[in-house]
Parts: structure tokens; sequence; C-alpha cells
């Protein structure tokens, strides 16, 4: 793998600095996260201590973001923590992480493009029937006794299709472009923060945390939308489900590592890169989530006639007076910035398909090349089935779990696998260390299990049963087919189509 790095070093220039590589953290890490799991969060287990789920959320990534530093000096190459568990934990487990990355990338772009629908029908003032832009698992009882069900949300599957064609042909997204969201974004969110404040009532923060006792939420019809008895949906467990939840809005800064071959000084510049963009974005996020939770009161987050949907605009046009141009301007801004994190998260699923394939797990056809776009055009268009199976027909907040699942299970086995080589080869030049080895590794792993153990019941089970079907299609087809298992069938290097 080493000498794949150094072969890829020949074809790729060494031009970001630690400013570019925070830029890239951010740009993959604001989206749906922020802009629309701050309010789930809130409305559904955290109530205004959204911002100490916040906090935990973020000390869990930092420990991982640790790890994930030390790796990505060391192994720099295409694949994340799938390539770093293959080289450090063998091929079952790095099997096991790729199919978990699975639900990080294929269903965090299915959640942010389900996210993108919920804001493109708020900017055209909820013109799109409820039908043809939810889930057929999602119903909702009007105030006029009508029962709405949803059929599929067509317009996530139109943003996914677009931005896959975009990715076969090749489009890369520039620095520059890049920056100008990254400053679209990061406009967005202070404007918010610093507008907003004024508008904060703090009769909203009373009680801080969910009371234990609260009564369920029913629509008109009835049918519980919103039930607090489960131990991590009030009080301080409240504040670690709701980790669980906003989890979703750091995924993105393992990105950064992922660009470890391009940096100047990766040494240095890495871990600047990965902490930096954690840290900004956290800051970020506890204002963010602070002045949302103080303009609109939590329990509006549950309503699907108030905030469920596009929370942010909805706290604006409600609550902030005479801003009726931001709830416009930020719902354009949030419609481009769910875009491009779309865009990293396909594109970062079809490297992992394109390394696993190299490894012989999965099917060749991930790893054939377009003829004229050489990009991994097959791949792409299954991942479009099949995310866009996923955002049409299933609930973005199951996505969204699931999301998070996916991706603290790949954090906590690259916490585990740091530690893994350390002992087995103390020897090897690691130009980044991660600090207070071993206590780094063991936190990170025991608080990304933490928030794992607060996501709810339903997304564990789904969760369990997806790693049970990676399990059989391991055994049955990926273990015979391996490249360990067949080295003579070498392909090509994960890198070559950079
Ligand atoms: N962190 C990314 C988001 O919030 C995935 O959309």
């Amino acid at each position: 793998m080493l000498s794949q790095a150094e072969d890829a070093e020949k074809g790729l220039k060494r031009t970001l600095g630690a400013g570019h590589l925070i830029a890239l953290g951010i740009g993959a890490i604001i989206g749906a996260g922020l802009f629309v799991r701050t309010a789930a969060a809130a409305g559904e287990a955290a109530g205004p201590a959204v911002t100490l789920s916040f906090v935990v959320a973020a000390i869990g990534c930092a420990f991982a973001g640790l790890c994930y530093a030390e790796f990505a000096s060391m192994i720099p190459i295409a694949g994340s923590a799938y390539a770093y568990s293959y080289v450090t934990m063998g091929e079952l487990i790095a099997w096991i992480i790729g199919w978990a990355l699975i639900m990080e990338y294929a269903l965090g772009a299915a959640t942010v493009s389900i996210a993108w629908s919920e804001y493109l029908n708020k900017l055209l003032g909820g013109g799109i029937p409820y039908e043809w832009c939810h889930s057929p698992f999602e119903t909702f009882t009007s105030s006029d006794g009508v029962l709405h069900t949803g059929i599929m949300n067509a317009p996530a599957l139109v943003i996914l299709l677009a931005l896959t064609l975009l990715l076969i042909k090749g489009t890369q997204e520039s620095a520059f472009v890049n920056a100008i969201i990254v400053f679209i974004k990061v406009a967005i969110v202070l404007l918010f923060i610093a507008i907003g404040w004024q508008f904060i009532r703090p009769e909203n923060y009373t009680p801080y945390v969910i009371p234990d006792g609260t009564a369920p939420v029913v629509d008109h019809a009835g049918k519980v939308i919103a039930d607090y008895s489960g131990w991590n949906k009030h009080g301080w467990g409240g504040v670690l489900g709701g980790a669980g939840i906003v989890f979703f809005a750091f995924i993105g800064f393992d990105a950064v590592s992922t660009a470890a071959q391009e940096a100047k000084n990766p040494k240095r510049d890495m871990p600047i890169g990965i902490l930096g963009s954690l840290v900004v974005c956290t800051i970020l996020y506890i204002l963010f989530g602070h002045v949302l939770t103080g303009v609109a009161n939590w329990k509006d987050f549950v309503d699907p006639e108030k905030g469920k949907e596009a929370s942010v605009a909805y706290a604006i046009s409600t609550y902030m007076t005479g801003y009726g141009w931001l709830a416009k301007a930020v719902t354009v801004a949030i419609l481009a910035g769910f875009s491009s994190v779309i865009l990293v998260m396909l594109m970062g699923q079809s490297r992992i398909f394109y390394t696993m394939s190299n490894d012989g797990l999965i099917p060749k056809a991930f790893g054939v090349l377009h003829p004229k776009y050489k990009t991994p055009y097959k791949s792409n268009l299954i991942l479009f089935v099949f995310v866009g199976a996923f955002a049409a027909f299933v609930p973005g907040s199951v996505a969204g779990d699931l999301t998070s699942f996916g991706t603290l299970f790949a954090f906590v086995l690259v916490s585990i696998g740091v530690w893994i080589l350390r002992v087995k080869s103390p020897n090897i030049e690691r130009p980044f260390k991660a600090p207070v080895y071993p206590v780094v590794s063991a936190l990170g792993a025991i608080i990304c299990t933490a928030m794992i153990v607060g996501l709810d019941s339903r997304t564990l089970k789904v969760a369990f049963a997806w790693m049970l079907l990676g399990l059989i299609v391991y055994f049955l087809y990926s273990r015979h087919n391996s490249k360990l298992k067949n080295p003579s069938e070498i392909l090509p290097h994960a890198t070559d189509f950079e």
C-alpha cells in the first residue's frame, strides 16, 4: 500500500497547505447535519441542550480525528478507513469497515438529498405535493383531517441523478469552487447567528433538557409523532441521544484524510486540516444550535406544520420579523451547500468501491473506468440506483441515523486500529503521532461506542441486519474472489484514476 502511495505521488502534486485543507474539510462538513438534524435532535431528544450534544459529538470526533490524522500521514492512500484497516487488521475487518462505510457515504448522500428536497419545497412555498416529496413510510394528517401518505421523494431523486451525471463526466470540484461554497456556507451560518441572537427568547431555554414525563406529541389524527419515554429521549440521556443524531453534522472531516497525497507538508498539515476544520465547525455549531433553540421553541421542531422540515427557514420566517429575505437567502445557500456535500459523498463512496473492487472483494464492475471520461461510471450508476432507492423510499431520519451508525462504527475501528498498529509495528515511521497514546485511542473508541448505544433501537436493529448481510456476502462471495486468495489477479492501482 505504501508503494502504491509512492507511485501515486509521482502523479499528484503537493499543492495543498493547511488553509486549503481546513477549507476542504469545512466544505465537506457543513450540510444537512447542521441545517436539518440540529432541529431534529433538539425536538426529539435533547431540547435546547442540543448545544451540549454538539460538544459530546465533537469530543468523540476529535479523538477519532487524531487517530485518522496518524493513519492519514502514514498511509496516505485512497480508501480512507477501509484502506487503514486492510493494512492493520486484515481483510475481514477491512470488509466490515468497507461495508459500514457504505452506510456513511451512500446513505449520507441519500440523507442530504432528502434534506435538499425539504428546502427546495420550502423555497417553492410548499408547492410540491406531500405525496411526491416524502417516502411511503411517512404520513401527515393536515388540519382539515385529510391523511397524506408519501409515495416517493422525487426531488431527492432528481438532485442525485444530476450529481451522478456530473460525477461521471468527471467534473472536479476545483479548489476555487469549493472555496466559494465554503464562504457562502460560513457566511450564512454567521449571519444567522448574528441576526438571530437579537431574537432569542430566554424562556425557550427553560427547561434546558427535556423533562422526564414529557407527554408524547400527537398529530391531528392522534398518531404519536414524538415519544419522550426512552432513556435517550429526555434528560441527560437525551443529550447523548442528541449527540448520536447531530454527529451526522461532523461527518466529512475524514474526507480531509483522503487528500493526504496532495498535502504540501502532510506531517504538519494533515492534523491541522483535520482538527482545524473540526474546531471551526464545532464553534459554529454550538453557537448555531444555541440561537436556533433560542429563536424557536424545541417543540416546534417535531410539528410537521411548524418547523419539522426546513427548520432554519421556518425559524427565520416565523420568529425573525423583517428578515424574510434572509429566509430566502439561507434556503438558496443551503441548496448549493447540500449539493457539494452530496457530490463529495458520492465521490467518496465510488472511491471506496473502487479500492474494494481492486482488492477483489466486490465485482470488477465497480472498478471499470469510462473510456472517455476515465471515471468509475458503472460504479456511479449502480450507486445511483442504490442511493436513489433510499432517498426516494426511506425517511430522512432513518437514513441519517444509519449514516451516523456506519461512521461511528468506522471511527471505533480506526481508533482501535491505531492502537493495534502501534503494538504490532512500533517502528514504522509515523509522520504524525496521535498524542497521549493509548488514551486517545481508548477514549475515541469509548465515546463513539457510547454514541452508537445512544442511537434509537430501530436504527440499531436495521444496522445490525445490514452488517449481518455484509458478513453473508463476504463469506459467500468476497472471500473466494479476493486478491489475497488469488494473488495473480493484479488489478490497476486504486490511485490510477486520480
Ligand atoms: N456533515 C455533512 C452534513 O451535515 C454530512 O451534511
